[in-house]
């Protein structure tokens, strides 16, 4: 195979809030087409900020993000949108028309485009998200996961096939956490590439295919979920926890002899039935 475009390339990323002390401090990344990254860390470790400047929303003070091999600094945050789209921690500021169709469409009505065009795309968003039906609700007043998923449809109307998320399941109940996470694996089936900052562990032991682990500003941690989880002592450091099921199959292996550690419920249950 000849070396394919990073979906995204960060060489040597910095950046600092003017108001403040905080920076992202060397950050070199590059993201593949269609991968499932998760980041974690620390509350103010910088994840935010850092989804932020790949989205275009915040400038690097120093080094550059390549999006498919264009510099971002050369492109304005439209551009960008077109290719990313990002949903940002707090969706219900992400809503302000009057039904879950118009918020959809809102981007789309500002393109020159045919209204039968428009509504083909607002609709297979719509269908995306499994919102059909809500088309004509008023976004403000649908439950949390339906708000979100707006926000998500709106995102993916205007076409982008990189999503970023910032903490999509905040504040979810367990049935809100599992709809996004279906969405977003049903996406990650069709191509696309997807960044998910959360701190719902066991969700990226379910889905994660990279985890990133980060700590004040720079990345601290950088592999696969299983491998990762392995490195208990470094990821006390940053603050994370493996998952429960993970913590457990690494206190069983002291006493008896399993494969490796288990990232779900079943996947310990085999290896348990294989032992016996
Ligand atoms: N607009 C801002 N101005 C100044 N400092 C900020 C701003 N936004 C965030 N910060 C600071 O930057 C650091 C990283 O924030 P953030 O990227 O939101 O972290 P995380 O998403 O990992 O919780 C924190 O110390 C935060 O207080
Ligand atoms: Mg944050």
């Amino acid at each position: 195979m000849n070396n394919p475009v990073p979906a995204i390339q960060l060489n040597h990323l910095h950046y600092r809030y003017n108001s403040g002390n905080f920076m992202l401090n060397d950050i070199n990344l590059a993201v593949a087409e269609n991968e499932l990254t998760a980041i974690v860390g620390q509350n103010g470790c910088g994840k935010t900020t850092l989804l932020k400047n790949i989205s275009g929303l915040a400038r690097p003070a120093r080094g550059n993000i390549l999006l498919r091999g264009r510099d971002t600094a050369d492109m304005d945050i439209a551009d960008i949108a077109a290719e990313i789209g990002f949903v940002m921690q707090e969706p219900d500021r992400q809503l302000f028309e009057s039904t879950v169709y118009d918020e959809v469409s809102f981007a789309l009505r500002g393109r020159k485009l045919a209204k039968s065009q428009i509504q083909e795309k607002a609709e297979a968003a719509l269908s995306m998200v499994g919102l059909l039906d809500k088309r004509d609700d008023f976004p403000p007043a649908l439950g949390r996961a339906d708000r979100i998923k707006t926000v998500f449809a709106a995102i993916l109307a205007m076409g982008p096939n990189i999503i970023m998320l910032d903490e999509p399941f905040a504040g979810q109940d367990k049935q809100g956490c599992r709809l996004i996470m279906d969405i977003l694996a049903n996406l990650h089936r069709q191509g696309y590439t997807i960044i998910l900052i959360t701190h719902n562990i066991s969700v990226i032991a379910e889905y994660a295919q990279r985890l990133i682990v980060m700590k004040n500003g720079a990345v601290f941690m950088d592999g696969q979920p299983r491998e990762i989880f392995a490195r208990t002592a470094e990821l006390a450091q940053a603050g994370i926890l493996p998952p429960q099921i993970t913590r457990l199959s690494q206190s069983l292996r002291k006493r008896i002899p399993l494969e490796k550690d288990a990232l779900s419920p079943d996947e310990l249950a085999a290896m348990l039935v294989e032992l016996k």
